[in-house]
């Protein structure tokens, strides 16, 4: 599968602080690949850098293969990369539609087909019936919505996912997967920021993991999720050994429920 994005040793500083520590990784065409790691590891200051909203210190980012290091955020956006935003701020006092037309006018010029435009991606994603409303009134659950349907009405191929799902119920989550895969099977390439693990187990194809700034492990969820250095960065030093242990007496107790010998 060829690759989309390419970000390479990128590091950025803030003063002191080495927030992105020479991460490397590659996003595959037609993927979706996560991005995962603790609170403060650097995940949306790489999204910030992928988007061209933050300069990396240093590395570099070929976008088709193409360095985008020096491209501003715009330009970026025009060769096709967009990014939702952790923290949704809506223009509250726009309607639904206003608020996705505004990704939009990036490729319509025209208001009538922008706010045509915002119409067909705000169905998409579930808002067909919150168009006219105004975004104020909207739930978390919409805000998380209309904030995916502002980055997707720019017609990215690159899609940047920074938690999307964070701070919805379980079934508001689940209503919500179908809604990423849909966007993936249109033909856009996903990069997910995500905490809920169960979304980022099912959704998506592999998986990097990033700790204190750095890329701890890269592979399939599944061996992401069993790799000690990955269980150790979520709950600190000695989980791995701490769980195994926990589990081997787990299994010496359910043996001898059953009467199995030791061996
Ligand atoms: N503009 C900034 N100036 C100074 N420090 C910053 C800035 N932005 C982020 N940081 C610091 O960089 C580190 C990484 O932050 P970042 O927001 O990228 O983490 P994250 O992985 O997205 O965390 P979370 O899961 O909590 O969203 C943190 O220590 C943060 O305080
Ligand atoms: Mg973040």
């Amino acid at each position: 599968m060829s690759v989309l994005l390419s970000v390479k040793s990128v590091t950025k500083r803030f003063g002191g602080l080495t927030a992105v520590d020479d991460a490397s990784f590659d996003v595959a065409s037609g993927s979706i690949t996560g991005l995962i790691g603790p609170n403060g590891a650097g995940k949306t200051t790489l999204f910030a850098i992928i988007a061209g909203f933050e300069p990396a210190t240093s590395g570099a980012v070929a976008f088709e293969g193409r360095d985008v290091t020096a491209l501003p955020a715009h330009r970026r956006a025009m060769e096709g990369i967009a990014r939702t935003f952790q923290i949704v701020q809506p223009f509250a006092g726009l309607s639904v539609r206003e608020n996705i037309a505004v990704g939009a006018f990036l490729r319509h010029a025209d208001r009538k087909d922008a706010l045509g435009r915002a119409d067909e991606v705000g169905r998409k994603v579930g808002l067909g019936p919150m168009l006219d409303q105004s975004a104020g009134q909207l739930t978390v659950a919409g805000r998380k919505r209309l904030e995916l349907a502002r980055a997707l009405a720019t017609e990215p191929r690159l899609l940047l996912l920074d938690e999307v799902l964070a701070g919805l119920n379980p079934s508001e989550i689940r209503d919500m997967m179908p809604v990423v895969q849909a966007i993936r099977a249109s033909g856009v390439t996903i990069l997910i920021v995500e905490h809920v693990m169960q979304a980022v187990m099912s959704l998506c194809d592999s998986v990097n993991v990033l700790a204190q700034g750095r890329i701890i492990a890269s592979g399939a969820p599944a061996s992401v999720a069993r790799d000690p250095k990955v269980i150790e960065a979520y709950l600190g030093q000695g989980a791995a050994a701490r769980m195994q242990a926990q589990g081997d007496a787990q299994n010496v107790a359910a043996d001898a429920r059953r009467g199995a010998p030791d061996a």
